[in-house]
């Protein structure tokens, strides 16, 4: 059944979808190939994505590889509208990721948290952003979380996921001062999307407290806010309902 959700977007708009293969990602890309207001969405994974659809081409990315990431754009036909990225990396079990403490930490997969969370977005902004259109609204978005919050911090723990979406946190910041010297309507945000019930969080999940969303629940909220929210909230991160989560 048609929803359409991004009514302030211009109408037959263009989206490119970075991980679509996740579990997130995939409700993404269901919930925008239901959405009248899409003309075009290019879905890019590393794992290929099972669905065929009229308004739906798929190609390859891995984010941790900038000759891919810059392989894949040119992949993009037509001016973009959303970039959404909905990839990214929390367990690791042979490298002890997330770490609990200290003498969990390790060089390669700590580097390969910033990779994946911080560096491939950031590259992705690269390749992809020149395609962005200057007219009507679009957002440059990337999936962050909440614990990348320093002053959210808690609990400790998860070194390399806290610090790379921290990091992530930064690089959507500094791109928003950049991007908002070309394109006056263009939203730059991270976007947490609460605790979603997806392989990223299953192993921690006898741990949550609060509730847990399906991936579709989580998708519907998202672009929603990636909708609605204003421009003077660019550079920051949002949370599922569109609230400000601090640094
Ligand atoms: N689930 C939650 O509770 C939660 C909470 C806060 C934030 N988040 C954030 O939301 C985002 C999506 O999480 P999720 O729960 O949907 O996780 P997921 O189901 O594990 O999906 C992760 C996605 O990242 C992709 N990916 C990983 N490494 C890649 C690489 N080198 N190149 C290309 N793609 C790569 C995976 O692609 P392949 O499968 O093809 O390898 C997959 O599509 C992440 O940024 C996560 O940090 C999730």
């Amino acid at each position: 059944m048609s929803k359409r959700i991004l009514s302030q977007f211009p109408d037959q708009m263009n989206v490119a979808l970075i991980g679509a293969s996740g579990g997130i990602g995939h409700a993404l890309l269901e919930h925008l190939l239901n959405d009248p207001q899409i003309g075009h969405i290019t879905a890019f994974s590393r794992r290929k994505i099972q669905l065929s659809h009229e308004k739906l081409s798929c190609a390859e990315i891995d984010i941790s590889n900038e000759t891919s990431i810059a392989a894949a754009s040119q992949a993009i036909t037509g001016e973009l509208h959303l970039i959404l990225i909905a990839s990214g990396l929390l367990n690791v079990p042979a490298h002890n990721m997330p770490e609990k403490a200290l003498r969990d930490l390790n060089m390669t997969a700590f580097q390969e948290s910033f990779a994946i969370n911080t560096v491939g977005p950031a590259l992705i902004a690269k390749y992809f952003m020149p395609k962005m259109a200057r007219g009507g609204r679009s957002v440059f978005a990337a999936l962050s979380a909440r614990v990348g919050s320093i002053s959210d911090n808690q609990l400790g723990g998860w070194y390399s996921y806290r610090a790379s979406k921290a990091a992530l946190n930064m690089v959507i910041k500094t791109l928003s001062i950049e991007v908002a010297r070309t394109h006056k309507n263009t939203l730059v945000v991270g976007l947490h999307p609460g605790t979603v019930d997806t392989s990223l969080s299953a192993p921690h999940s006898k741990n949550i407290q609060h509730e847990i969303f399906t991936p579709d629940q989580a998708a519907g909220y998202l672009l929603n806010v990636i909708n609605t929210a204003p421009i003077d909230q660019s550079g920051g991160c949002l949370d599922y309902s569109g609230k400000v989560i601090p640094p």
